[in-house]
């Protein structure tokens, strides 16, 4: 008998209305969803390439594609800096949210953070560093937790981030329990998220070359990580709980983390800045 393969990429464009709880139910069963065409988007990814250009003098994707050209480690986290505060970045991430149908008065947000990832021959500047395969539920401990992965020049499919979607349900060794965020903020630890200790076989390693435009949207209890590769990559990212998930949908259930402090501060309400308060 032939085995179909599940394609857990879908990608999906902006048709008349999206219908959110479509888009939930799929993306909280283990679907990676790819928002295509859609303007409020690209209205963002340039906005932060205008800024990149401003700030180091130098486009996203001259840098990207030559590894001759430096920039300063403090630079990078002055700019990094920058993207965490701007109002405009922020504002614009509502406006694709309100694309998708987002209720935004029920909708928490993280910062908008720009992430600048080395190739493979260099060393990772600035304040993201690459990681192995983890679920960010293991850091946040919220079952409901979306994630938005923006690049900000096509992809190639060596340099893309990693899934492993076998696991989404199933267990996967790892350091939840001695981390902590405490520990990492004073400088004790050196991760920022727990991550697996255990070694997943190469053909489980899923992955997929996106273009300028698009986006990864996904559950935060999928095993992800870094891919690096010839090129530098540059994307910028957040993670979203929307309050009434936890009721309405059927969430990924909580299989292997044993870190079970609930980060509802790194969360702010989209309609009062209000933090996330714990369920
Ligand atoms: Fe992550």
């Amino acid at each position: 008998m032939k085995i179909k393969k599940k394609n857990i990429f879908e990608k999906f464009h902006l048709v008349d209305k999206v219908d959110l709880n479509k888009f939930k139910t799929s993306l909280f069963n283990g679907k990676i969803l790819i928002p295509h065409g859609f303007s409020s988007l690209l209205s963002l990814i340039n906005e932060v390439e205008q800024y990149f250009l401003n700030f180091f003098n130098v486009s996203i994707n001259e840098f990207v594609k030559d590894n001759s050209i430096f920039l300063e480690e403090k630079e990078i986290i002055q700019f990094q800096k920058s993207i965490k505060k701007s109002k405009v970045l922020y504002n614009k991430f509502i406006i694709f949210l309100k694309d998708l149908n987002f209720d935004i008065g029920d909708t928490y947000c993280d910062q908008m953070t720009i992430r600048f990832s080395p190739s493979i021959k260099e060393r990772a500047r600035g304040l993201l560093k690459p990681v192995k395969p983890h679920r960010d539920t293991w850091a946040s401990n919220f079952q409901h937790q979306i994630n938005w992965w923006i690049p900000l020049h096509d992809l190639s499919n060596t340099n893309s981030i990693f899934f492993i979607p076998k696991y989404f349900t199933k267990k996967v060794k790892n350091n939840s329990k001695e981390w902590n965020f405490e520990l990492f903020k004073k400088g004790y630890i050196n991760s920022s998220t727990p991550v697996s200790i255990q070694n997943f076989n190469l053909v489980d390693y899923k992955t997929k070359k996106i273009n300028f435009g698009n986006a990864f949207c996904f559950s935060g209890n999928h095993i992800h990580g870094s891919n690096l590769g010839n090129l530098r990559r540059l994307n910028i990212e957040t993670r979203t709980l929307c309050k009434k998930d936890v009721i309405k949908f059927d969430l990924p259930k909580n299989v292997d983390n044993y870190n079970l402090i609930k980060q509802g501060k790194w969360f702010k309400s989209l309609k009062d800045s209000k933090f996330y308060k714990n369920d």
